[in-house]
């Protein structure tokens, strides 16, 4: 069997049209969406994630700021911008793109936002709300990855999905919006013993661990559909997701790439986000 790709390129092109119909609405009405981006020091891949963020702002008409501030930049200076930003009424998406420098408490600057201003939802206010059910804004990526089951039309109810990972910002959240459409649920990490023995009965497998060749062939049930968050380089320095994408879509029914997969829904999800607190502040 050769699995069909889900292609995130072109879900997130139809729902960023989406986004920007309804911005332009919003601003004939004198609302315009805007999102400020912090980025803390030079770290390559971040500079990437930011300029893509920035950039897909721009094209759906937000208004969007990037704040490049230097690498020693102290905790309490961070959190005073954060803290501006919280006041200012042209902005209603905050992030502070992550990792950041050793000085600084990634954590206490994430509960510094206000938590209707945290589109990246990893405030623990939204954390706690997609944990009980509550509205919220839920993380961008593994919010994405449920956008892309609902693309192929996949019901969840009653499936087996495999989440490995449990880091905060994807494998935990992702568990929870999976058991959330009434699928049965297993996490596994770097401490589970068994793994290809529990990816063998997933009807979903979702890889979010951040390294190389984590999901093989011989570890999918044949007809499974994969997701793969991973972002790596091979040998060749050449981008690749967690999962052995030549082998494995020769066993799945369908996977999404890297590149060109979850990605690109990261961004798009967080435009989602974005054009709804803006929209809740007009309401
Ligand atoms: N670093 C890697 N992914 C993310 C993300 O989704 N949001 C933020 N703020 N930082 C990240």
């Amino acid at each position: 069997m050769t699995a069909q790709l889900i292609d995130g390129n072109r879900l997130s092109q139809t729902l960023r049209a989406e986004v920007a119909r309804t911005t332009e609405s919003l601003r004939a009405q004198g609302l315009q969406p805007g999102l400020a981006v912090l980025l803390v020091g030079e770290d390559p891949a971040s500079q990437v994630y930011v300029r893509n963020k920035v950039k897909a702002c721009e094209d759906v008409g937000f208004f969007s700021v990037l704040e490049r501030l230097p690498a020693n930049l102290s905790e309490a200076d961070l959190l005073a911008r954060v803290a501006a930003l919280n006041h200012d009424p042209r902005i209603h998406g905050i992030l502070v793109q992550l990792p950041l420098p050793p000085q600084i408490n990634a954590q206490r600057v994430i509960e510094s936002i206000a938590p209707e201003k945290d589109v990246d939802g990893f405030h623990v206010a939204n954390a706690g709300a997609l944990l009980t059910g509550l509205p919220g804004y839920w993380p961008c990526t593994p919010h994405g990855c449920m956008k892309m089951l609902e693309s192929i039309g996949y019901n969840l109810r009653g499936k087996h999905a495999v989440v490995i990972g449990r880091s905060n910002i994807v494998g935990k959240p992702m568990a929870l919006m999976l058991l959330q459409q009434n699928a049965t649920v297993t996490i596994c990490h770097s401490a589970t013993a068994n793994l290809r023995e529990l990816t063998l009965q997933a009807d979903v497998v979702v890889a979010a661990v951040g390294k190389r060749r984590v999901l093989t062939a011989d570890m999918v049930k044949p007809g499974a559909v994969v997701i793969d968050v991973g972002m790596n380089r091979d040998e060749a320095g050449k981008l690749c997701g967690d999962v052995d994408f030549a082998g494995v879509s020769q066993v799945a029914s369908y996977i999404t790439p890297v590149p060109g997969g979850v990605g690109p829904m990261t961004i798009t999800m967080l435009l989602v986000n974005t054009l709804a607190s803006a929209q809740r502040t007009h309401s």
